[in-house]
């Protein structure tokens, strides 16, 4: 199965995205972003989504085959995300998944979509070193993840309301900077003093745990009570105080726990100042810092190749009546 192409469907939420690995090889990787539709209402319309993702499923696919260079035959299994995320959305991807399955005879199995971006960083990679620690970020999580090995994963920790990526968000909402908001918030704060305003970092006791509601209300008061607001200066200070959250509290579970490395997954990753002071601290503690290309951290299909390759070799599959879950557990390894 190492050897052999397979193909990865993920319509979890406003992305339908395909793509062919094979191993840890990215050979093609499709993202039909549903962004701009859902820009209109400033947040993902699960119906909508739904609607979207079946329109795009097919081109996607059979796009992702043909960038590889190969042909539905040359297919040695179908890896398809069934969970967590918006039902309407994962049942398109997922019957699609089964529709080709079944076509060509070949195993099906279903990824836990946190599973994906955790494994995002098996991409062509060298030396993935465990345990280790893995701070997931994206629209829907906010997770310090323990992951000892391949498929054993223990969640240290999560936020208690908004995920950090709602928080870019909504805070982009706040400051007229549109949707999805984390690449306009990044954008707006580079010419921005991030010291300018002074926000509320949440739960700063908790080791393990983050809350990021406090964060939205206060930039709402911010904007409501400064006239002459800078918008550049209210971005970068946002970004600073989210940034200053998660990497503080990353690298202080890393030393306590005493991994040797911390990986960073999920589409908050692609945050450049996150990215930045991440690698830096690993740096300082003489741990080892991982985290995927740009590419792989916002949803993407290649992440759930990536994390079925892995379950494939362990002759894992699933059936045809494969459900799916709008809520779920990370998975471990069947003992
Ligand atoms: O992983 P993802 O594509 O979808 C979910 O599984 O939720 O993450 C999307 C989130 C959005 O909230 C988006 O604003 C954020 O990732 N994001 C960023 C950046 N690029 C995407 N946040 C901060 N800086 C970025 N450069
Ligand atoms: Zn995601």
């Amino acid at each position: 199965m190492n050897q052999s192409p397979v193909l990865a469907i993920e319509s979890s939420c406003d992305e339908t995205a395909a793509a062919v690995v094979i191993g840890r090889r990215v050979l093609s990787n499709i993202i039909a972003s549903q962004a701009e539709m859902h820009a209109k209402w400033g947040g993902v319309v699960p119906e909508a989504a739904a609607r979207a993702h079946v329109e795009a499923i097919i081109p996607v696919v059979r796009s992702a085959v043909q960038t590889a260079g190969i042909t539905y035959a040359d297919l040695a299994a179908v890896a398809v995300t069934n969970r967590p995320g918006l039902v309407g959305a994962l049942s398109v991807g997922v019957t699609a998944g089964k529709a080709i399955a079944h076509a060509q005879k070949i195993p099906l199995i279903g990824i836990h979509h946190l599973e994906g971006h955790l494994l995002s960083i098996l991409a062509n990679a060298g030396e993935i070193l465990f345990p280790h620690l893995s701070l997931i970020v994206s629209g829907g999580h906010t997770e310090l993840v323990a992951v000892r090995a391949l498929g054993d994963y223990e969640i240290l920790g999560e936020t208690r309301d908004d995920a950090a990526g709602e928080a870019f968000d909504k805070g982009a909402r706040l400051l007229g900077l549109g949707y999805p908001g984390g690449l306009a918030i990044q954008n707006a704060a580079r010419s921005g003093n991030p010291n300018a305003y002074s926000l509320p970092e949440g739960l700063r006791k908790s080791a393990y745990e983050f809350s990021f509601s406090g964060l939205k209300t206060a930039v709402n008061r911010l904007v409501d009570t400064t006239p002459t607001l800078n918008v550049a200066d209210a971005a970068a200070s946002l970004q600073e105080t989210i940034v200053r959250s998660l990497s503080q509290k990353a690298l202080a579970a890393v030393e306590e726990l005493g991994y040797p490395a911390l990986s960073l997954v999920g589409g908050v990753a692609a945050n450049e100042a996150l990215r930045n002071r991440l690698a830096e601290g690993c740096a300082r503690l003489g741990v080892a810092f991982m985290t995927p290309p740009l590419t792989l951290c916002t949803d993407n299909a290649a992440m759930i190749g990536l994390a079925a390759v892995t379950r494939l070799a362990r002759g894992e599959r699933d059936s045809l009546d494969l459900d799916v879950w709008p809520n779920a557990e990370l998975p471990v390894i069947p003992a």
